[in-house]
């Protein structure tokens, strides 16, 4: 019996295929089985298990205390579920900023535990090194430039960034940096969205947005953010699909009152 699944699946190769052809690239996160199901199902390209999940899964105020260990956890689940998309897992602060060896042996980790298809680190010149060690051991790294959320104490705001010019300058060498040591995409996170466009016409990797204009190769949100689950987060970059906030809500409050009046269970609902 083979142990191979029919479906075909998602691969750095299809993305930059779909790069050469004009054809956007579609990311979204989620940390779970059941919601990674419900996106892969949709047709999804990329699942991104991002650590954002220290935001909307643990109610953290910073990506910065995921630990490793939650982080292969979140992304085995979503690895069950995804039969079609790839599933890229962002590897958390403090697992890969210490040296190359320890990048490289955070990123076994994840894909030796988790079954992820590849990782992402944030950062460009400085974990060069990191980067190409890992790609050797043969993991696919996703670069991630402009706002990077693991350094928000550096930056002191979730602004736009590289607004200036000596940092629009650093991440137009950054992009160069990441593609010569062998990142197979890069995230550009709340840039101006010229300058996106500059540094995806200078690359020949896909780029994958999140604020940062419509002329990236790609898009990502976070998903709890695009469903409207993330109550009052309403940044200009999001377009929000739903509000599952209002629905969960609404659902929870009937069924209270429905088991306050005792109308359930009814008679149908019970054995
Ligand atoms: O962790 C995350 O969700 C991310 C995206 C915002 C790109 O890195």
């Amino acid at each position: 019996m083979s142990v191979h699944s029919q479906i075909k699946r998602i691969t750095t190769n299809t993305l930059h295929e779909m790069k050469s052809r004009g054809e956007k690239i579609s990311m979204l996160t989620a940390y779970d089985y059941s919601m990674a199901k419900v996106v892969d199902e949709a047709g999804i390209d990329v699942i991104l298990v991002g650590d954002s999940a220290s935001n909307v899964m643990a109610g953290h105020e910073t990506t910065l205390p995921i630990t490793l260990d939650q982080m292969i956890y979140h992304a085995a689940s979503v690895v069950r579920a995804a039969s079609r998309c790839l599933v890229v897992v962002d590897l958390p602060f403090g697992t890969y900023q210490g040296n190359s060896k320890e990048a490289l042996h955070s990123a076994i980790r994840i894909m030796k535990e988790s079954g992820a298809h590849a990782v992402k680190l944030e950062g460009g010149e400085e974990i060069k090194e990191s980067v190409e060690r890992i790609i050797t051991a043969g993991i696919p790294v996703m670069g991630h430039l402009g706002l990077t959320p693991q350094s928000i104490h550096k930056f002191g705001t979730y602004t736009v960034r590289a607004k200036e010019e000596a940092e629009a300058y650093k991440l137009m060498k950054d992009i160069q940096v990441l593609q010569e040591s062998g990142c197979f995409a890069v995230v550009l996170e709340k840039i101006p969205a010229s300058l996106a466009a500059q540094a995806t016409e200078s690359v020949k990797i896909p780029t994958i947005g999140i604020g940062a204009g419509n002329a990236c190769d790609g898009q990502v949100l976070v998903i709890h953010d695009m469903l409207g689950l993330n109550k009052g987060f309403k940044p200009r970059f999001l377009r929000q699909y739903a509000n599952l906030y209002e629905v969960m809500n609404g659902a929870v409050k009937a069924y209270i009152s429905d088991v306050k009046s005792n109308d359930f269970p009814n008679e149908k609902e019970q054995y």
